[in-house]
């Protein structure tokens, strides 16, 4: 084993309404990595299928990923020791937030995953073509195991759906992330339910909202729905995603924080063009790929009393 150093990387561009922050020295990525194979072989390895997370293998050695969580590292309440804690990551893909929270010395760190795409939750009519295109990016969550041979990790990944949550099979958790999901489930406050049944301490939801309903809503909640032929189904605004956390049975530690969620390497970026700006569904679609996509933290911990949930 060998101790690297991570990359300083800037954040996002900021923007007036939005956090940004600077992802600080060592944040988000990996520390102890093994000398198993050498680095050409290891570049081939991640040139070999496409990535959701960037992650610093090994010095100068980054994987290029759909989206560069680093950029918002600061933004995230975790807490910087999780020495002698029980953490979960939802939804974990290349496992960024699992190696990050195992990073931060948690003494267990369980990664759930639904690996393979077509077990996801599909609107009725998705055509087979883009469950075939999903299936493809997932590469059957390969991301998370290199990494993790790469870090000599201890995360256990455990191929279980957020519905199937049961503390009983799986016990309880002292911090648990949630991000970027409930924008693909159809029943995100019931997968929130599920959540609160494991969560002893702390939970951060870290998930899409609607920049345009958030702004013309400040106080309701309302949400906008997909569900045609691709697992994208409710976008709330950010009152919405504040009142999908509280009716699942939690309760805010603190208010919510909006950022954008930084492009990676790998993000398609379309050519800016003048008419790119001409429609909304151009603005939005442009912004989302150069700045990153709206989302917002919400930080919780399960309601007690007369409001809990079940009671
Ligand atoms: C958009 S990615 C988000 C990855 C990561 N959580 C993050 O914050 O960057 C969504 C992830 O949720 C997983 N997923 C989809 N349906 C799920 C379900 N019902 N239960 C648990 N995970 C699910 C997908 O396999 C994928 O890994």
């Amino acid at each position: 084993m060998r101790i690297v150093a991570a990359s300083d990387r800037a954040p996002p561009g900021g923007e007036p309404g939005f956090a940004s922050a600077r992802a600080p020295r060592g944040a988000g990525s990996i520390c102890e990595v093994s000398d198993r194979v050498g680095d050409d072989q290891l570049r081939a390895e991640i040139a070999a299928h496409p990535w959701y997370h960037t992650l610093e293998l090994r010095p100068g050695i980054e994987t290029p990923g759909w989206f560069d969580l680093r950029g918002i590292i600061e933004l995230v309440p975790l807490p910087g020791s999780l020495v002698g804690k029980r953490c979960l990551d939802v939804g974990t893909f290349d496992g960024f937030w699992a190696f990050e929270m195992e990073r931060r010395g948690a003494e267990e760190v369980v990664a759930i995953d639904v690996l393979d795409p077509s077990r996801w939750d599909w609107p009725a009519g998705s055509d087979d073509a883009v469950i075939t295109a999903i299936n493809a990016r997932k590469a059957g969550g390969v991301g998370f195991e290199l990494t993790s041979r790469e870090l000599g990790s201890a995360v256990q990944r455990r191929p279980l759906s957020v519905y199937e949550l049961d503390p009983d099979e799986i016990g309880q958790f002292d911090h648990i992330y949630l991000g970027s999901l409930l924008l693909h489930l159809r029943d995100p406050v019931l997968a929130l339910e599920r959540v609160c049944g494991v969560c002893s301490g702390t939970l951060i939801v870290c998930d899409a909202i609607d920049a345009a309903m958030t702004a013309v809503f400040r106080k309701r909640a309302v949400a906008h729905l997909d569900g045609r032929g691709r697992p994208w189904w409710w976008k709330p605004n950010l009152a919405g995603l504040v009142r999908m956390v509280e009716a699942a049975g939690f309760e805010t530690i603190s208010p919510p924080v909006r950022l954008r969620m930084p492009p990676g390497a790998g993000h398609p970026k379309p050519i800016l063009r003048p008419r790119s700006f001409r429609s909304q569904i151009g603005r939005v679609e442009t912004m989302r790929a150069w700045r990153g996509d709206p989302h917002a933290i919400v930080y919780a911990r399960p309601r007690v009393g007369p409001q809990a949930a079940g009671s």
